[in-house]
């Protein structure tokens, strides 16, 4: 048993993050900003440590102080303006590192960036740890800005640094867009090439390979070199890397949907439905999904990374197939009602 913090407790991936947590029998700390999306956190019963945002350090070294593992969640992913991105993502991050550097016995510090940090992949070649980053997005860099900053903290807090490719399950709520669209629409929206692939990985394998990063991960070091770039460093995926139609099709098949439309937007459509949809989030002040940043990483080719570190050094594997994953994740919207 641990004693462990999650940051981002209350979004889609850290609040699976915490029941698993909860259900192995860690004592769970959640730091969290007030809001409506506390009803499922406060249910779990873990203990709440507020906060106002990443600028408030002494609320942070309160919630970090005394646990022995930090599982840093929390990140921007949309933002209205793209200075938020690197508050949030760089100096967010950098802020947990640094209240972990301050503990006398400095917890173990897993960070949940992004296949974005590193940027696309060619068709067929899936990325690897060692591979020079490439982000094409502000999000992207945001988020390879937080792993730096951990890095230069590296020599006195132990951390494990785990890039999620695309999750879905549970409580994903733009994941759900999909599954509406399907279901309601009978149509898969596809603006990515014909040949472009995709790694994805369910939220449940991916909170697996997080606690498994913790507990067995090699650690990042100070230096960024080729040679140990990979080092402490963990792509989470599935072995499976099917194309965005075919995502569209385990969409249809997870709800016995036999007919779908796929419906292919050409590129320069893409970024005007996207200009649209950037200016009325800004009327509203409402981040949405999609929006320019998305765009950028959406039309910038596959999104692949190989799985094979997290497999030898974490002993990681994914429960059960794709197919098998989108079939329950349909379930639980059906059963959460969520239509
Ligand atoms: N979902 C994916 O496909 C995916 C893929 C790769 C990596 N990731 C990474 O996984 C992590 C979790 O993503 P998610 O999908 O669970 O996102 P999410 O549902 O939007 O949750 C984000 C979490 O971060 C917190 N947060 C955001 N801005 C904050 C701020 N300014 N101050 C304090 N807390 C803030 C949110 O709290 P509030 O509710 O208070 O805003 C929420 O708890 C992120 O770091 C993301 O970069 C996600």
């Amino acid at each position: 048993m641990d004693r462990v913090l999650v940051t981002g407790a209350n979004g889609f991936v850290g609040s699976n993050l915490v029941e698993m947590l909860q259900a192995q029998g860690d004592e769970v700390t959640c730091l969290v900003r007030r809001g409506p999306q506390l009803a499922r956190l406060e249910a779990t019963g873990a203990r709440l440590v507020f906060f106002e945002g990443f600028s408030d350090r002494e609320a942070i070294r309160r919630a970090v102080g005394g646990q022995t593992v930090v599982y840093h969640v929390a990140g921007a992913t949309k933002a209205l303006r793209p200075s938020l991105l690197e508050e949030v993502n760089e100096q967010g991050t950098r802020r947990v590192g640094e209240a972990c550097a301050e503990q006398a016995d400095p917890p173990v510090l897993v960070y949940v960036s992004s296949l974005a940090a590193c940027g696309p992949s060619r068709p067929g070649q899936p990325r690897v740890e060692r591979d020079p980053p490439q982000p094409v997005s502000k999000y992207g860099r945001s988020k390879l800005a937080g792993e730096r900053a951990l890095r230069a903290l590296a020599d006195r807090v132990p951390t494990t640094i785990v890039r999620p490719a695309i999750v879905f399950g549970p409580a994903d709520v733009d994941g759900h867009l999909m599954f509406r669209s399907v279901r309601t629409l009978a149509t898969h929206m596809n603006v990515s090439g014909r040949r472009h692939q995709f790694s994805l990985i369910h939220v449940e394998d991916l909170c697996r390979l997080i606690r498994l990063a913790a507990q067995r991960g090699k650690r990042i070091t100070v230096d960024e070199t080729d040679d140990t770039r990979a080092v402490g460093c963990y792509f989470a995926a599935t072995e499976e890397t099917p194309t965005w139609p075919e995502v569209g099709r385990l969409v249809a098949d997870s709800m016995g949907r036999r007919h779908m439309i796929i419906l292919t937007i050409p590129k320069p459509l893409a970024w005007l439905v996207a200009g649209t949809i950037e200016a009325y989030s800004r009327v509203t002040r409402r981040p949405l999904y999609l929006n320019w940043d998305k765009t950028r990483e959406i039309t910038a080719g596959s999104w692949t990374c190989s799985p094979r570190a997290a497999n030898t050094e974490l002993g990681f594997t994914p429960e059960t197939s794709l197919a098998e994953r989108f079939r329950q994740t349909f379930a639980w919207y059906r059963a959460a009602g969520w239509s």
